[in-house]
């Protein structure tokens, strides 16, 4: 849950830092190389949309480490690619990275001082500290949306069970159990309203046939089990990574 007074990863570069402990999101960030690649292939490739040999890019949920940048360094390398490959000089680019006000921007504006060490084209970067459920951009500027690991942050609890008191996880198991129709179906219709409010506020802020790539973690099925073996997975892989500091094998 995204309250935006408070809410962030954890700061900095130490061992519990969000920088240090973001390698599982990092896999899902590599997943969407290709799909980003395509998405600047084809803006690039339109001449309507590139009519001011301008490309403004946006990470939406960027937070702090090396994840913060990944998704934009990408689009700029194959940005880069693309018009070294026509010979043609490259658009200059603008590099926006967006999340709640208490991420740690003080690590992000370092890692986007690497970022303008590219090389061509990037011209402009800069943070922009705010809710994607709210505006953040003037309408019509940005070129190429790009957000990973964030989307399943609602805006607030469901209003409902609020009221109701009743938990996200009770930790009486029959309770849980009796409650997990009520409780999915409001967690399920608070992202409909969040992701619905989320589409008509990027529709706005895109330049027109702008392209968007986002990425949440997500169950195809009702089925709980599936819920549990994907915590069982990410509780394995934090074990894992224990046993091999301490020179252990484990078998999961
Ligand atoms: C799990 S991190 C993902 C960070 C990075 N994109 C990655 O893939 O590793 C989720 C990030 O989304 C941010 N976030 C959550 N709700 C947000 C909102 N409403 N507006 C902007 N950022 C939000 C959080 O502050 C957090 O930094």
């Amino acid at each position: 849950m995204a309250s935006k007074q408070m809410v962030h990863m954890n700061q900095g570069q130490g061992e519990t830092s969000y920088a240090h402990n973001s390698s599982f999101q990092s896999a899902e960030q590599n997943r969407m190389k290709a799909l980003i690649e395509a998405a600047v292939v084809e803006l690039c490739s339109n001449t309507t949309t590139l009519s001011h040999g301008k490309v403004v890019i946006a990470d939406l949920g960027c937070s702090s480490g090396p994840n913060a940048v990944a998704l934009v360094s990408i689009a700029l390398e194959a940005t880069h690619s693309h018009f070294l490959q026509l010979r043609q000089p490259p658009p200059e680019v603008c590099v926006l990275l967006n999340d709640l006000p208490y991420n740690d921007f003080n690590a992000v504006v370092k890692s986007l001082v690497a970022v303008r060490q590219i090389g061509e084209p990037v011209v402009v970067t800069g943070v922009v500290p705010g809710s994607f459920y709210e505006r953040l951009f003037p309408s019509g500027s940005v070129h190429l949306f790009c957000s990973s690991n964030s989307l399943h942050w609602l805006s607030k609890a469901p209003e409902d069970l609020r009221m109701k008191q009743i938990p996200a996880y009770d930790m009486d198991e029959n309770v849980r159990r009796e409650r997990l129709p009520v409780v999915a179906g409001a967690y399920a219709r608070q992202f409909k309203k969040d992701f619905t409010l989320f589409l008509q506020l990027r529709a706005k802020e895109l330049v027109p046939e702008g392209r968007m790539v986002v990425s949440l973690p997500g169950r195809r099925s009702d089925e709980p089990v599936t819920e549990t073996s994907l915590i069982w997975g990410t509780a394995a892989q934090i074990l894992g990574a224990m046993a091999s500091e301490v020179n252990t094998s484990f078998t999961f």
